[in-house]
């Protein structure tokens, strides 16, 4: 359609017409059989009327060729004027094949693999009826606390969170949206939602402009410029206002100063939580406050479908408003070609084909295979030698929910477990055992409450404890190795998930105490969705491979990596604390006035745990040893439009072939500002055969020392400047160097 068409279209539709175009539902009161429980159901307890059903503008989570064509046909065949809803879907970390969640993807530090998990979720669902997809989520986190980190591409770092939020934009959008497999993007949540108080989800958010520019802002930057057609709004406060309806966010920022013209859609009923903020009087004045910030789509509320069309006859800036952006959803229909098409991608054939397809299954087990870090190796206990006799231990060995918590459309039949994995490699050289259970039932018991589902009671749970622990003992007595899976249960772990307590289970970290009595090698495989607290069972354990939720093909992708066929390579993209009380930690922190030095006091520290972090941002181990020398500068001064080149030597002293994750940090020694100890500033992912030696090479740029200062300028400040290169943010070769201006 050419824009002159979709002008005349939006003169042809009535206000209420317009207002539905701004309201997104459930989009399964399509499906219903009963038309009748339709009506009285959801949208009775989303205060709409009837007729509003037929014109709103796009459903949410209604995914999969026959329903999307069915929920489409029958909206077209009542809608008035025939417009075509948009279908937007969670397709978090993929849809059939459920990859790693997105904190593990990060951890890869691979473009490349960012690109194809994203390039065959985007061919999957659009296959599939998608043409929207919620997803990246780019908030900085630096919390552990917060349930939501399992979500959060860069972690706490805003270079890997622009990488990513670009890489993932473009590959879900393409040059064209209509091409086959090809989606919008929806970016989220803005803004600042990582930052949410003592990691307590939809808290609030205090900070300075400043800081907000330096490390929350540049991710959301990075997806707009890469063209993201959609941005989600957050449930948080921010500096006071609900980041829903801040008109400084919204029209200043995102709209003016990043120039973004797409849709901006609410989060899940965010509009209508305004209210219980205590900003918004009554829903009249949440839809007003919405629509005056710039929100296009109310998501799961009846606020704007409700109150918009008074506030229109009243007010005619706000009509205007009303008709900038029903264009602007108009404008992304007609992008897709869904005036044309109106069920898009959608391919039952090709779904038949392409979805799961077992090519796709074996690039996504490579593809897996990079986003696990291994934390710990004594004594290179792994790769597992085959001839030891294993006892195989823990409530994941035999278990196929390892996809994590947004994977609810993805295909478990191909999921494998450990212990079919393992057998299938190794056959009975493996005795397993349960030897406990991933929660106790009270855990479970108030996840369940908190959902509103029963309760369960379990008679002699004690008892039963004790007995499973014993029997793991009993088989771990005959084995040369004691393998563990254990880790978080996935609903610990996403949305509603802040946690406390970021221990292991309690009942599992006894299963290790006991296991431990026995003097035999322990390495633990751990399933989590967050930085854990492991300080009290780390020094039990020989060695430490992280997979976090690993998807569909987790299994083998392990069972590869445990037994040497493949060899780590992911590195942490946030730092895992000493205990939860360190929370948040990360490595770009300041210095203080009191630095940590031994034998005096007055320092900033904890008295009971060290200042540094358990396991640091950029740590992760490979089988190969590799080792770093001669740091080298061309030069150690460097003025406007020049560049340093660093040159570093890195050797594998090992007979493995591996990836190594070489990093570049800077530190600003003194600023107009205060500057972090350390930055992450460049990276590269090298590929070294046994015993190779690379030189690897960075440039240093002037716009790489630039950061925000006191006046919200973002500038490079001449002085005195630390370069440091190396296998994490801590163990690095250090170097220096001045900008001097000409
Ligand atoms: C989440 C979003 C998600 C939306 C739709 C909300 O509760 O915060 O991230 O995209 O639901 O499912």
């Amino acid at each position: 359609m050419k824009h002159k068409e979709i002008l005349e279209l939006l003169n042809k539709m009535t206000i209420e017409e317009k207002i539905g175009q701004m309201v997104q539902i459930a989009g399964d009161i399509f499906l219903s059989e009963d038309k009748n429980a339709v009506l009285t159901g959801p949208l009775k307890d989303l205060h709409l009327h009837n007729e509003m059903v037929y014109s709103i503008g796009s459903v949410l989570n209604v995914i999969g060729a026959r329903n999307v064509r069915q929920v489409q046909k029958e909206y077209l065949s009542k809608s008035r004027l025939k417009i075509p809803l948009l279908f937007m879907d969670d397709i978090i970390n993929g849809y059939k094949i459920a990859f790693p969640i997105p904190i593990a993807q990060g951890c890869s530090w691979n473009i490349k693999v960012i690109k194809e998990m994203a390039e065959i979720s985007a061919m999957e669902s659009s296959i599939a009826g998608a043409n929207v997809n919620f997803s990246p989520m780019v908030d900085l986190s630096r919390d552990a606390r917060w349930g939501r980190v399992m979500e959060s591409i860069g972690g706490e770092d805003p270079l890997l969170g622009e990488i990513y939020a670009k890489t993932i934009v473009e590959t879900y959008q393409g040059k064209k949206l209509t091409e086959v497999g090809k989606i919008a993007s929806c970016v989220k949540h803005i803004a600042a939602y990582g930052a949410v108080e003592a990691g307590r989800d939809y808290n609030t958010v205090d900070m300075s402009e400043r800081e907000f520019r330096q490390y929350y802002l540049p991710a959301y930057k990075s997806a707009i410029e890469a063209g993201a057609e959609m941005l989600m709004t957050s449930f948080n406060i921010l500096n006071g206002i609900p980041a829903t309806v801040n008109t400084w966010l919204i029209q200043e920022i995102i709209r003016k100063e990043l120039g973004f013209k797409g849709i901006i859609i609410s989060d899940y009923g965010a509009i209508e939580e305004t209210i219980a903020h205590g900003y918004s009087a009554n829903g009249k004045e949440a839809a007003k406050n919405a629509i005056n910030a710039g929100v296009d789509i109310d998501m799961m509320s009846s606020i704007y479908a409700n109150y918009l069309k008074e506030l229109c006859i009243e007010n005619q800036e706000i009509e205007n408003k009303v008709n900038e952006s029903v264009l602007r959803i108009l404008s992304l229909k007609n992008k897709l070609g869904l005036f044309e098409n109106p069920y898009g991608n959608i391919n039952e054939e090709k779904e038949k084909t392409y979805l799961m397809n077992p090519s796709n299954l074996e690039k996504a087990k490579k593809l897996t295979q990079e986003t696990f870090v291994l934390l710990k190796n004594k004594h290179h206990i792994l790769p597992i030698n085959k001839d030891k006799k294993i006892a195989f231990i823990g409530p994941y060995v035999n278990n196929i929910g390892i996809t994590g918590s947004w994977s609810m459309f993805s295909d478990r039949s191909q999921n494998h477990t450990l212990l079919d994995s393992f057998q299938e490699k190794l056959g009975n050289n493996i005795a397993y055992a349960k030897g406990s259970e991933i929660l106790r039932q009270e855990e479970i018991n108030k996840i369940l409450s908190a959902e509103g589902l029963p309760m369960v009671h379990i008679e002699n749970e004690a008892q039963k404890e004790q007995e499973m622990i014993a029997s793991a003992v009993e088989i771990s007595k005959r084995a040369d190795i004691i393998l563990l899976a254990l880790g978080e249960h996935y609903k610990q772990t996403g949305e509603a998930c802040s946690r406390s307590d970021i221990a292991l289970p309690e009942n599992q970290i006894q299963l290790i105490n006991e296991l431990y009595k026995l003097s035999k090698p322990m390495i633990l495989i751990l399933f989590n969705g967050r930085p854990l607290q492991l300080n009290t069972i780390e020094e039990k354990l020989d060695s430490i491979l992280e997979v976090w939720f690993p998807g569909t093909t987790g299994a083998k992708a392990i069972t590869e990596i445990i037994l040497g066929e493949e060899n780590p390579s992911g590195k942490l993209t946030m730092s895992f604390p000493q205990n939860v009380g360190q929370c948040p930690v990360y490595y770009n922190h300041y210095n203080t006035g009191r630095p940590h030095h031994d034998n005096f006091r007055y320092v900033s520290r904890y008295q009971d745990i060290p200042t540094e972090s358990f396991y640091p941002f950029g740590y992760g181990l490979s089988y190969c040893d590799f080792k770093y020398t001669e740091l080298h500068l061309n030069k150690h001064k460097i003025s406007e439009n020049e560049t340093i080149t660093v040159m570093v030597k890195i050797e594998n002293q090992s007979n493995y072939a591996g990836y190594e994750v070489v990093q570049l940090y800077i530190q600003d020694v003194y600023g107009s500002v205060v500057r972090p100890v350390k930055e992450l500033k460049a990276f590269k992912k090298e590929y070294f055969k046994p015993h190779e030696i690379k030189y690897v090479k960075f440039d240093i740029s002037i716009d790489m020392l630039k950061f925000w200062n006191d006046k919200l300028d973002y500038v490079a400040e001449p002085g005195q400047f630390k370069v440091f290169v190396g296998g994490d943010s801590v163990k690095v070769l250090e170097d220096k160097f001045e900008f001097l201006l000409d």
